[in-house]
């Protein structure tokens, strides 16, 4: 049974897609949610307000942040752990794609790729974890993606992006085990929301057809793992990748 009564949990990028399903599920199981968002706020507004409307009015609230700009970071993470004295769950859910061929790819796309996906992972974790050590638990979170299991062509700056996460989850759950700070991985597959929208229809033809269960995911498919993940029941849990791809990738 998962239950997230009296947890404080941060998920970044979460006006819309999965990271907004990420903070509705963890405040649906009783957790008490900052929303990070980069500018616009009213997908998380809307998260907050039905949250309440179902009965889970705990002190929510938006937190805007530029997750690949540090010093934004290390702002928006003391003013959560000074608003509710604790931080327990953060979610690195943060990240954008700028897909191209590896030979004509631009150096800023490059950049902006690693700076959102993978900074912008570490900046959150490192920020989080100097609060989660002191309290002596904590749960850290990275959405990685399949193709940091297996590359995509086209994709080479994301594939490293998500797998430079993976690193990090494995390096992380080391250096913070000793505190009881567990950090894992989720790696999605594909997942129906406004990234995956925009891809041409033969891109998501052949997509599905590497899919064993033969549909996409939903973002509470993603959700739902992460609550496991957060919570107590994964208390022995650390370092671990959990693909969710409807049986894409497994061996
Ligand atoms: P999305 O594009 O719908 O949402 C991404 C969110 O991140 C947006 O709210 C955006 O404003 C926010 N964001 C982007 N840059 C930011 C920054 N610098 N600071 C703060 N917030 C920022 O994407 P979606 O599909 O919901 O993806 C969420 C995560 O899941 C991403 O990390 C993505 O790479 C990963 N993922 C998604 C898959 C899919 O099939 N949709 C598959 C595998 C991984």
């Amino acid at each position: 049974m998962i239950a997230l009564d009296g947890y404080v949990a941060l998920v970044t990028g979460a006006n819309r897609g999965i990271g907004a399903e990420i903070a509705h599920t963890l405040g649906s199981l009783g957790a008490t949610v900052a929303l990070n968002v980069r500018s616009d706020a009213s997908g998380a507004r809307s998260v907050i307000e039905r949250l309440s409307a179902e009965g889970h009015a705990n002190a929510h609230d938006v937190f805007e942040a530029d997750v690949a700009d540090p010093a934004a970071v290390d702002r928006m993470v003391a003013a959560i752990v000074e608003r509710y004295g604790r931080l327990d769950v953060v979610v690195n859910n943060a990240g954008i794609t700028r897909d191209g061929l590896a030979v004509r790819m631009s150096d800023e796309d490059w950049d902006a790729v690693i700076s959102t996906n993978l900074s912008g992972a570490f900046y959150v974790s490192r920020a989080a974890a100097k609060a989660m050590m002191k309290q002596r638990s904590g749960s850290i979170v990275m959405i990685s993606s399949v193709i940091g299991l297996v590359g995509n062509a086209g994709q080479a700056n994301y594939a490293a992006a998500k797998a430079g996460m993976l690193g990090l989850t494995r390096s992380l759950a080391r250096e913070l085990a000793p505190r009881n700070v567990r950090v894992n991985a989720v790696a999605p597959g594909f997942i129906t929301t406004d990234m995956t929208a925009s891809l041409p229809d033969a891109v998501k033809e052949a997509a599905l057809a590497s899919i064993a269960l033969k549909r996409f995911g939903e973002p509470v498919d993603i959700a739902n793992a992460v609550a496991f993940l957060a919570s107590d029941a994964a208390r022995y849990i650390t370092g671990q990748v959990i693909a969710v791809d409807g049986g894409m990738t497994f061996v």
